[in-house]
């Protein structure tokens, strides 16, 4: 029936082409292309599919928050970030270890009436909830809450890709031309070779503060010291490019100006606004369907595989438990909606596996205990879960600092790492990781460098399911530091040192500086070991991915081939952050969006082809 119907489709599509483009819709629901989660991952492909002149349906859990203050101005982040209208709360562990997990300081509870209780001292009845893990459910993702600093990665991390599953498109080389295609730079000389002028994203510099704030400039000047530059280099260092194609690019080290997805006027430029962009322009047969919940992938038996042919969901508003609004009463409203050529997911690193998982595409010891029929044994769904590892560390100055919101990027090579492995930003604020109501303000005389280790080396987290239905939350376990431990806390504690050593070389009154953490004043004289056991209870993460990972052919925990299709099926690709075989560099949200576009080119790449034996 479905294989008739997707022909008929199929005839429409040939006869009346225009009708289709007017209407964006077919009878009976069915589009081109469905694609579910308008983050970094879905929404640029299906906004650049619809461009390319194909029905697409775009399916979103959340609602549209594009003029949401908190959202649009990309400075309120951490208002955005807390912001009900937008955040979905997970709650994670960092360990199979009760006892570590109960030391980590800003552990999350439920208390009787309702509320959180953040700390490790929790009132009688409450119960634990686990580690606060941020995510955004709106239309772009998290792009829509995060803090907008992009990085292109490593050089190597692309070129793993390719090494490993044998496709030469994922040089690094070759995936420069995905961030040309997507980017609208505004901080270089308009057509500047090695970057694009006219895409969709906005790509600006954050102010370092070198010319406009004194007390910023004291802190550069030592950082330029300490990382063996000169003072006279700053005004080079500061705008320094880091996504930049510098030959030798993995082993350069030191500042680096700060590269962000906002526009010149400061309003964010995500995804969420590609997308609603695209919609607003009335003329691409782009469908977003905001407040629907994708709870199962339908797949068709008649062929030698199954193909995904459609999606089944529920509508309604805070369908989703992560979702501070969720009410279980409101049970929304069923329906499906058909592909005639390919199902997109889209979910993040989270929610893409558990859908894969409800869909009876996992581990199928896992999917039976819920009944989920098997459509394939995939073992590695929801595993080789990573993030980079996050720490910080933090002092108060002895006066105020003038200034509030600039920041300079610092890259490092530790004495463990082959290229470049510790990426941080410095400046005047707090960063400690995330829970309710987070982040505390120590007050003006606050300084941070936030530490992010790139390439973090263990990678046994997993995402498995918790029930079958498809609005409860899955259980997320990080499992950090499970291999290669020693080695990632020496990185992170080398990393702590140097923000350390020039940070007590800052004058201007502004020194001494009282360390909060890893190793509180008066103290002062931590051992590595008190460090290093500090940074490996407390560290945090937001930069979940590989949940549903590339992989080479016989990988048998392979979830994806290198052109994003899931093995096993017809018709099926996971397009997002956790598509990623690992860690991509120290951000990943412009490696997610730099995804998108590859997948785009791969499908109609594919469709070229595949139009190209119709015609004969
Ligand atoms: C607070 C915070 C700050 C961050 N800061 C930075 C930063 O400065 N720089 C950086 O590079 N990265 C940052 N990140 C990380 C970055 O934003 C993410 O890695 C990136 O957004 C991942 O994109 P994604 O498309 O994989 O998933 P997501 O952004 O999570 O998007 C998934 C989308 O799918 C929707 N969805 C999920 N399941 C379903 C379903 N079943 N049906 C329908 N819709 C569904 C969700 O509502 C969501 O809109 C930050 C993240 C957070 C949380
Ligand atoms: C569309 O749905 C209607 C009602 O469910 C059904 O009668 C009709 O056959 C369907 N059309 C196609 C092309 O499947
Ligand atoms: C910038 O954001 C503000 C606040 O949401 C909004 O009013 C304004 O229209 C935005 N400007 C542009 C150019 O999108
Ligand atoms: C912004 O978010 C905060 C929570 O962080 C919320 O209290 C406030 O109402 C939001 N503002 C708007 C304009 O929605
Ligand atoms: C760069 O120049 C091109 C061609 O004139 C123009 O279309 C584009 O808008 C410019 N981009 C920026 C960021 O100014
Ligand atoms: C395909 O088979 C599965 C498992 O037997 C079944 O649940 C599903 O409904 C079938 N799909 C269709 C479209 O008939
Ligand atoms: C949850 O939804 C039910 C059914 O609509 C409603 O009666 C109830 O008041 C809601 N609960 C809350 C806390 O809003
Ligand atoms: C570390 O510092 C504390 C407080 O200043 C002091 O009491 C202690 O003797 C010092 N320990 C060592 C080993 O220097």
């Amino acid at each position: 029936m479905y294989r008739s119907f997707s022909f008929l489709s199929y005839l429409l599509c040939l006869s009346f082409f225009s009708l289709i483009h007017n209407t964006g819709a077919w009878e009976n629901n069915t589009y081109e292309y469905i694609v579910i989660g308008s983050g970094p991952g879905g929404g640029p492909v299906a906004a650049n599919l619809a461009r390319a002149g194909h029905s697409v349906l775009l399916l979103e859990a959340g609602d549209d928050q594009t003029q949401n203050v908190n959202v649009s101005l990309w400075y309120n982040f951490n208002l955005a970030g807390n912001d009900p209208a937008t955040r979905w709360d997970f709650f994670v562990k960092h360990s199979d270890d009760p006892e570590r997990e109960s030391r980590y300081l800003r552990m999350t509870w439920r208390n009787k009436d309702g509320s959180f209780y953040v700390g490790t001292d929790p009132p009688a009845g409450a119960e634990q909830l686990g580690i606060y893990y941020p995510r955004a459910g709106t239309l772009g993702g998290c792009a829509m809450h995060n803090g907008c600093l992009t990085m292109n990665p490593n050089d190597a991390d692309w070129d793993d890709i390719a090494k490993m599953t044998g496709d030469s498109s994922w040089t690094a080389e070759n995936m420069r031309k995905y961030l040309i295609n997507l980017e609208r730079v505004h901080y270089l000389p308009n057509g500047t070779e090695g970057h694009g002028y006219t895409g969709w994203l906005d790509m600006t510099m954050l102010d370092s503060g070198l010319e406009t704030n004194p007390d910023s400039k004291l802190f550069l000047q030592q950082a330029a010291l300490a990382s063996g530059a000169s003072v006279d280099d700053l005004p080079e260092l500061t705008m320094r490019d880091m996504n930049g194609d510098q030959p030798n690019r993995d082993q350069l080290t030191g500042i680096f100006g700060g590269v962000s997805h906002i526009a010149p006027n400061q309003n964010r430029s995500s995804p969420g606004y590609y997308v609603r962009n695209t919609v607003n322009e009335n003329k691409y047969p782009l469908t977003l369907q905001l407040d629907t919940l994708a709870t199962k992938i339908i797949f068709s038996n008649d062929t030698t595989k199954p193909k995904a042919i459609g999606v089944e969901f529920l509508q309604g508003k805070s369908m989703y438990s992560a979702d501070p609004r969720f009410n279980a009463s409101e049970k929304g409203t069923p329906g499906r909606a058909f592909a005639s050529k390919e199902v997109i997911i889209s979910g993040g690193a989270f929610n893409s596996p558990q859908l894969l998982k409800l869909s009876g595409i996992g581990p199928a010891e896992e999917l039976k205990k819920f009944n989920i029929p098997v459509v394939v044994d995939l073992p590695g769904v929801g595993h080789r879960l990573a993030d980079n590892y996050e720490a910080g560390i933090l002092s108060l100055a002895s006066r105020a600092i003038a200034g509030a919101s600039e920041i300079f990027p610092v890259f490092l090579k530790t004495s463990v790492a082959k290229i470049r492995d510790i990426y941080m930003w410095c400046g005047s604020f707090s960063f400690e990781g995330f829970w309710p109501g987070f982040p505390e303000s120590y007050g003006p005389s606050q300084y941070e460098c936030a530490i992010v280790h790139m390439n973090p080396r263990s990678q046994a987290g997993a995402v498995t399911l918790r029930s079958a239905d498809p609005r409860d939350v899955p259980d997320v376990n990080l499992n950090f530091f499970k291999t290669g431990e020693s080695q990632d806390l020496q990185a992170i504690l080398e990393a702590v040192k140097w923000v350390r050593g020039f940070v007590s070389k800052v004058g201007g009154g502004l020194g001494p500086f009282k360390e909060k953490h890893p190793c509180p004043y008066p103290k002062g004289n931590c051992t590595d070991e008190e460090q290093k056991k500090y940074i490996k209870e407390q560290a945090y993460s937001h930069h979940a991915s590989s949940t549903c990972a590339i992989g080479a052919d016989g990988d048998e925990m392979a979830v994806l081939d290198s052109k994003f299709r899931v093995r096993g099926v017809k018709g099926l690709r996971v397009v997002d952050a956790s598509s990623f075989p690992a860690v991509p560099g120290g951000f990943p949200v412009l490696p997610t969006m730099m995804l998108s576009e590859k997948a785009t080119e791969e499908i109609l790449n594919e469709l070229e082809e595949a139009g190209g034996v119709v015609r004969h």
